[in-house]
């Protein structure tokens, strides 16, 4: 997730364009950038936050006309190479979202002699441009653009400066967001509205498969076959402050709704449904290495621990890897068995927590190799493991993980299927099944979300109890463990998470009718299981929330409240319902009047042991 923002209008553009950066910093901020029209376009880019970025730009630089970016890394390093704006010869472009296949668009561009500076996908669209624009001397900047965007797969959003065509900035946009604000002689491109709503809040949203035009005066809008549209304009009624949010009060409810998105770009230019494969160029691991393997260790803390579980079942079902999950804090002081044929795989969405660092270390001393599963990109882990599969879930700022503990679980789905394949564990048509319902996984989490009303109801129900039990079997386990996780830390409330089969070795004393239990009942192999211990709690008398199928006609007789999931492939149904109750949690902790996206004592980045 990065942000975008063009100016064109009477003012100066470096401080309007600096100062709608600072405001879209929430987006991402390992690196910034803006190109001006200044006589001719000038660039200027650097690594790091946008306070260093007004540090390199002279004070003389004037110039009505300008795109800025404020970077969250997905393809190259955090280095000023890779900050946006790309450009190509007489072409600037910022660039929002992902270019799945930027790798074949990049070689057929180093055959007709472009030259590539960056890792990014995003210089791709500034040479592809280039080459549109100077096949024909006549093409504007619009009709260039129209025609590089027919050649992307994948998502954007794009604001785009020619020397050629100096007065205009160009625009287009797919799967990812782009809002025009309506200035008085002045008008504005950017990721959301935060931008530019200092200056106006009357606003334009960009569809899908729309390009356009900005002048200080005008705003023109078509249709990728060049048909003009027209568009009504509507009023932002937010403050700046729940514009950040995009209206969300809080910012985990936000990101709770932005997974559909992390999920979507987590998996993109991965999935492969024809071949029945995953691709992931990314791992540094030889077949015959991978056919080698003999365990597998996941290192994490925390929620990242809560994927690993996961992790654990998906790698020993389709890859037949033995896994070990283990806590980072206790395995640095343990005195690990490991002969270094084993894969390490850590977990930290940061890629900074110090025990998952120093486990890493540890294993690493024991020669295996290792694959760091992170959302940032460069953070420490990075350069602490031998691969690196990214999260591309954009910044997470709620302190509560969410959207990054789903794209957690989509790395970890894609890793064993990518092992499974290689090891000839699972079959192309088996992947297949998978791939198709992975596709799905967006459509069904937008479904869940729709479903919030209903969630909110139950939560305020059951907000005044003390104690709560999450229960699972199989690949629900973990995520019982995610969801007492979850309310324990944003709602204070007492939470345990436990393998349901083991509630009778002990935890069952604890049961009373002031016991809310939470079972995850998603038909799969465990079902009858999870039935009979539904049975059990009830006969203790606890109240029963069971998260069960949308077709699942049988639970509403065994429980008190059925909060449903769309069916989906067995393995892959904790997606859903971990984005159940993480909503659960989310109106728990709102009608307890919690501090969420801040809870007491605890911090986003644990960088201390
Ligand atoms: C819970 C949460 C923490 C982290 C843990 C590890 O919502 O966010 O439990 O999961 O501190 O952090 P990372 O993944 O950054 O290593």
């Amino acid at each position: 997730m990065c942000g975008i923002v063009g100016y064109i209008g009477d003012g100066q553009a470096v401080p309007i364009l600096l100062e709608s950066l600072k405001m879209l910093e929430y987006r991402g901020y390992d690196s910034a950038g803006v190109t001006v029209f200044n006589e001719k376009l000038e660039t200027y880019k650097i690594a790091g936050r946008i306070k260093n970025l007004e540090e390199i730009i002279p004070e003389n630089v004037s110039g009505n006309i300008g795109i800025g970016h404020t970077r969250w890394a997905t393809h190259g390093k955090p280095e000023t190479r890779n900050a946006h704006p790309h450009t190509s010869s007489d072409i600037s472009v910022v660039h929002n979202g992902i270019i799945e296949n930027y790798l074949e668009l990049k070689e057929r561009l180093i055959d007709q002699g472009y030259e590539f500076k960056s890792d990014t996908d995003t210089e791709v669209i500034a040479h592809l441009l280039h080459s549109k624009m100077s096949c024909d001397d006549k093409i504007c900047l619009l009709d260039g653009l129209a025609q590089t965007v027919k050649e992307l797969d994948g998502s954007y959003a794009i604001a785009a400066l020619s020397n050629n065509d100096p007065d205009v900035i160009a625009f287009a946009r797919k799967d990812s967001p782009l809002v025009i604000g309506i200035g008085n002689g002045s008008n504005y491109a950017a990721s959301d509205v935060t931008a530019f709503l200092k200056h106006t809040k009357e606003v334009i949203f960009i569809n899908d498969n729309e390009i356009g035009l900005l002048r200080p005066d005008s705003i023109e809008i078509y249709d990728l076959e060049g048909n003009s549209v027209s568009r009504d304009t509507e009023t932002i009624e937010w403050d700046l402050e729940a514009a950040e949010k995009a209206g969300y009060e809080h910012f985990m409810l936000k990101e709770i709704h932005e997974q559909p998105t992390s999920i979507q770009n987590t998996f993109a230019g991965k999935l492969s449904e024809l071949e029945g494969n995953v691709t992931l160029e990314e791992i540094y691991l030889k077949p015959d290495e991978v056919k080698r393997l003999r365990r597998a260790t996941i290192i994490a803390c925390g929620t990242s621990w809560n994927a690993g579980i996961l992790g654990k079942y998906l790698f020993e079902k389709l890859a037949g890897l033995h896994t070990d999950v283990e806590t980072a804090s206790e395995f640095r002081y343990s005195n690990p068995v490991l002969c270094g044929e084993e894969l390490t795989i850590a977990i930290t969405q940061s890629g900074e927590t110090a025990d998952t660092l120093a486990a890493v270390r540890s294993s690493a001393s024991y020669g295996c190799r290792s694959i760091a599963i992170t959302n940032v990109v460069g953070s420490t882990i990075t350069r602490e493991s031998d691969s690196v599969l990214y999260t591309r879930a954009g910044p997470e700022i709620g302190v509560a993980a969410t959207k990054t503990f789903t794209a957690q679980l989509m790395a970890l789905y894609m890793l064993a299927i990518n092992l499974g394949r290689t090891r000839g564990v699972i079959s192309a048509n088996e992947a297949k099944d998978l791939i198709v319902g992975i596709k799905k996984l967006p459509g069904q989490i937008q479904k869940v979300l729709s479903r919030k009303e209903e969630i909110n109801e139950c939560a305020v129900q059951f907000a005044d109890k003390r104690d709560y039990f999450f229960i699972g079997r199989y690949l629900n386990y973990p995520v019982a463990l995610e969801g007492a996780l979850k309310l324990k830390e944003i709602s204070y409330i007492h939470a345990e998470g436990y393998a349901a089969g083991e509630l009778k070795h002990g935890p069952l004393a604890l049961i009373t009718d002031e016991t809310p239990v939470v079972a995850i009942a998603t038909k799969g192999h465990t079902y009858e299981k999870i039935l009979s211990n539904i049975k059990e709690v009830k006969a203790r008398d606890a109240t029963v929330i069971a998260v069960a199928d949308d077709d699942d006609t049988e639970i509403d007789k065994y429980v008190d409240v059925v909060i449903r999931v769309p069916p989906t492939h067995e393995l892959l149904s904790p997606v859903l319902s971990s984005v159940t109750l993480q909503l659960l949690s989310y109106y728990t902790a709102h009608a307890k009047g919690c501090s969420i996206d801040k809870p007491r004592n605890l911090a986003k980045s644990v960088t201390v042991e």
